[in-house]
């Protein structure tokens, strides 16, 4: 089992560049279902998820061929299969995104109900609402949704509550829907925006993506084409934060300013001087120590859930009190305990965590339990007295590429080990 050693203590430094959006590359690479030739696409992350999907792409059938700059070129011709298996299903959820692009094109999808995970039970009932609504028959049945329509029609769906993969499903189903789709209570993420560009460029008539209502007319086919994902804001925010917690000075290039206003909001207040110009990211905070910030999470534009156990990691050291909110996911405050173990002192009432800034944490073996907790453990061992020891590291290699090389870089004592 390999793990990751972090010795606290420097500023990080330097430049370090973003990668491609993993939850825009994810619903991407399963658009690619939808056509009729092959989808390039380009900047994509070399994330373990990926890998993930990949397999279930080749398990369908799909041609799949990646360069060595991991530009992957999916050839849908070959699909027969539209079953996507448990044992795929069980180790991500993002899986789910086959179900509208197969029951779209082939009329018929089996996708196994994802389970929970550690963040909560993540039920995908807006997406089975989202199918029906399109004329679908769908069942569930020995732990598989089944999905079966002639073809699509398109309709008018409101989805009871914001959901990132439930909007993506059913904008991938209703794009070769008969007639107009219209889909309320949409999420805004911008890597919706990036799903539906891409959507786009392979013939789909598309508006509204990026706002709460997004109009969709079907076409008969799409074809193929090609797209560059957009920049991970998520990864950006992990590496920015780590910066204002060590007190140092870095840019971040190839990254997207204009998707990260709240989080870019939150840094300023937390005392970092920032500079955007085009697509870097220069942050500076003159050797200070953090102020404290409070965190609400929330649908795109707000504070995403995917930055609060990162923000919780700047408070733990920040100079002051921070108020900490999670509203999207019912349990992702895992990395608390963790925290803790590290001398960081937070109380939890109920979806809140009031986090009582420390002078200095002490590294400590501590434990990653889903991705971004994992990431805020490594932040915090960046700043952390000796050495922290991360185990269960498989979790941060699913949405962090290199994450230990790209810290290096930027000057941190950070290391692999089996
Ligand atoms: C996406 O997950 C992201 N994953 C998550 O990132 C992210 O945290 C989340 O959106 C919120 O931004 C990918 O894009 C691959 P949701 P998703 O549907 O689509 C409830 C990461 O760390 N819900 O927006 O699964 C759900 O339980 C990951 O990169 C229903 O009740 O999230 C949650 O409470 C973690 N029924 C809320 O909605 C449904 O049918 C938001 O979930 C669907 C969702």
């Amino acid at each position: 089992m390999q793990k990751i050693v972090v010795e606290g203590g420097r500023p990080l430094r330097g430049e370090v560049r973003i990668s491609g959006a993993k939850n825009a590359v994810l619903p991407i690479l399963c658009a690619g279902l939808l056509a009729d030739g092959p989808l390039m696409v380009r900047n994509v992350p070399n994330l373990h998820d990926v890998k993930t999907t990949l397999r279930l792409l080749a398990d369908l059938g799909a041609g799949i061929h990646l360069d060595d700059s991991f530009d992957i070129r999916i050839d849908p011709r070959s699909v027969r299969s539209h079953v996507a298996p448990y044992e795929l299903v069980k180790t991500m959820r993002a899986s789910v995104l086959v179900l509208g692009p197969l029951l779209a094109r082939h009329g018929a999808a089996e996708v196994s109900l994802p389970g929970g995970c550690a963040i909560g039970s993540r039920p995908v009932d807006q997406h089975i609402k989202g199918m029906q609504a399109l004329g679908a028959e769908v069942s569930v049945e020995h732990g598989f949704i089944k999905a079966r329509a002639k073809r699509l029609k398109g309709a008018r769906v409101v989805f009871d509550m914001v959901s990132v993969g439930a909007t993506e499903n059913v904008l991938m189903a209703a794009t070769l829907a008969e007639g107009r789709t219209v889909l309320e209570n949409a999420a805004m993420e911008p890597e919706i925006v990036d799903l539906a560009q891409c959507l786009v460029a392979m013939g789909a008539r598309i508006e509204g993506a990026g706002s709460g209502r997004i109009v969709v007319e079907g076409v008969e086919r799409l074809h193929g084409g090609e797209h560059a994902v957009v920049a991970d804001r998520i990864e950006c925010g992990t590496f920015l934060v780590a910066a204002a917690m060590t007190g140092g000075a870095i840019t971040a290039t190839h990254s997207r300013p204009d998707t990260m206003d709240a989080v870019l909001d939150k840094l300023r207040e937390a005392g970092a001087e920032l500079d955007c110009d085009g697509d870097r990211i220069s942050l500076d905070m003159h050797g200070r120590r953090p102020r404290a910030v409070n965190i609400a999470t929330a649908p795109h534009p707000g504070v995403p859930t995917d930055m609060q156990a990162q923000f919780m990691a700047l408070d733990c050291i920040a100079d002051g009190v921070g108020v900490v909110s999670e509203t999207i996911f019912e349990n992702r405050f895992m990395h608390v305990q963790e925290l803790l173990r590290l001398g960081a002192d937070i109380r939890v009432e109920g979806h809140t965590a009031i986090v009582r800034g420390v002078e200095a944490l002490s590294g400590a073996p501590v434990m990653a339990t889903d991705l971004r907790a994992s990431a805020s453990l490594v932040l915090a061992g960046l700043v952390a007295g000796g050495d922290t020891t991360l185990d269960r590291i498989y979790h941060l290699d699913r949405g962090y590429e290199n994450i230990e090389a790209k810290l290096s870089g930027l000057g941190a004592c950070i290391r692999r080990i089996d």
